[in-house]
């Protein structure tokens, strides 16, 4: 990546934590740009980062290899549509590879509101990360348009591992999935561990205590997963001794049917998600804006 020029549109959350995670690898400050409307998180991300800031969006973007889109999807449309012109006017072969990390944005609405409908189709990469971005530890689904090359697919690769573990789909409707899955996915440990910490303390516990023994429980089941050889299937069988603790609690969550709990959990994430979507993607006033 040594000699791509990177504008984020949006200096929020999202973009201050790829932003760090790609300085600490192979990106130095001066290839960034990153635009936001309020000066005051212009100032911070200069100072915290030393990047470069504007407040100009089509103007940021006019030189820039790859734009990352870090707004929020309610605004995503009419920052897209006020892009359009600075994307269309460079020419044939030179326009920029476009990330969008915004939930539930599909490639063509977005591709639409930059002009590639009416003019040159737009390359765009859709990005899902989690929140553990925000700590180097995402799970990131992404999806490449037509348009994206080799090139550009490796490219958007290496920005999103900033945030954590990349995992390209096919299907642009397997981002609805990965939305249930991982996108939605940290809220669901942390109801699960809400539980466990509320259970281990009505057993006696002292609530830090069970705090951090449910945390911690939780790390190490997820590190030794990611570490070892064995299916988690597997790796479950070998802490059941007959007989044992560990036997007791399991029966009680199969005749509970967890599976059956996760699936329709999944499942109403992923129909929200294609409900919101199509919502995004088709709410639009006569003038061209979103809807409040
Ligand atoms: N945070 C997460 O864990 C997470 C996870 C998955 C996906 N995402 C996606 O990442 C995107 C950004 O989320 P975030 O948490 O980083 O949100 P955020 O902290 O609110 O950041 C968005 C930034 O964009 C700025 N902005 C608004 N309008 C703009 C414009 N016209 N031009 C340039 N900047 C503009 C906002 O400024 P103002 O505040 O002044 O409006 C804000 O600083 C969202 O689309 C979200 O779906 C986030």
């Amino acid at each position: 990546m040594k000699n791509i020029s990177l504008t984020f549109i949006g200096g929020g959350n999202m973009a201050a934590s790829l932003i760090g995670g790609l300085l600490a690898e192979d990106l130095h400050a001066g290839q960034i740009t990153v635009t936001d409307p309020s000066e005051r998180t212009r100032e911070n991300i200069a100072a915290h980062f030393g990047v470069h800031t504007a407040e100009d969006n089509g103007a940021a973007i006019a030189e820039a290899d790859v734009v990352v889109l870090a707004v929020k999807p309610q605004v995503l449309q009419v920052v897209a549509e006020a892009l359009a012109p600075a994307v269309q006017q460079r020419p044939v072969g030179g326009q920029p590879l476009v990330i969008t990390v915004a939930a539930g944005i599909r490639s063509k609405d977005l591709n639409r509101w930059l002009g590639g409908e009416t003019g040159s189709p737009v390359a765009i990469v859709r990005a899902m990360p989690n929140t553990p971005a925000l700590v180097q530890t995402g799970a990131i689904g992404l999806y490449a348009s037509q348009q994206v090359s080799d090139e550009q697919r490796g490219l958007a690769e290496s920005i999103l591992r900033a945030a954590g573990l990349t995992l390209w789909v096919e299907e642009e409707n397997q981002m609805d999935a990965v939305t249930a899955l991982s996108g939605s996915g940290p809220a669901y440990f942390f109801r699960i561990m809400e539980a466990m910490q509320a259970a281990g303390a009505e057993l006696g516990l002292p609530e830090e205590t069970a705090r951090l023994l449910t945390l911690q429980t939780a790390l190490g089941a997820a590190k030794m997963a990611l570490e070892s050889s064995e299916s988690v299937t597997t790796l479950r069988e070998n802490v059941t001794s007959p007989g044992g603790t560990t036997e007791q609690g399991l029966r009680v969550m199969a005749e509970n049917n967890i599976d059956q709990l996760m699936s329709k959990v999944l499942t109403a994430a992923f129909d929200r998600s294609r409900e919101l979507a199509a919502d995004l993607g088709g709410k639009v006033h006569s003038e061209g804006k979103v809807k409040p």
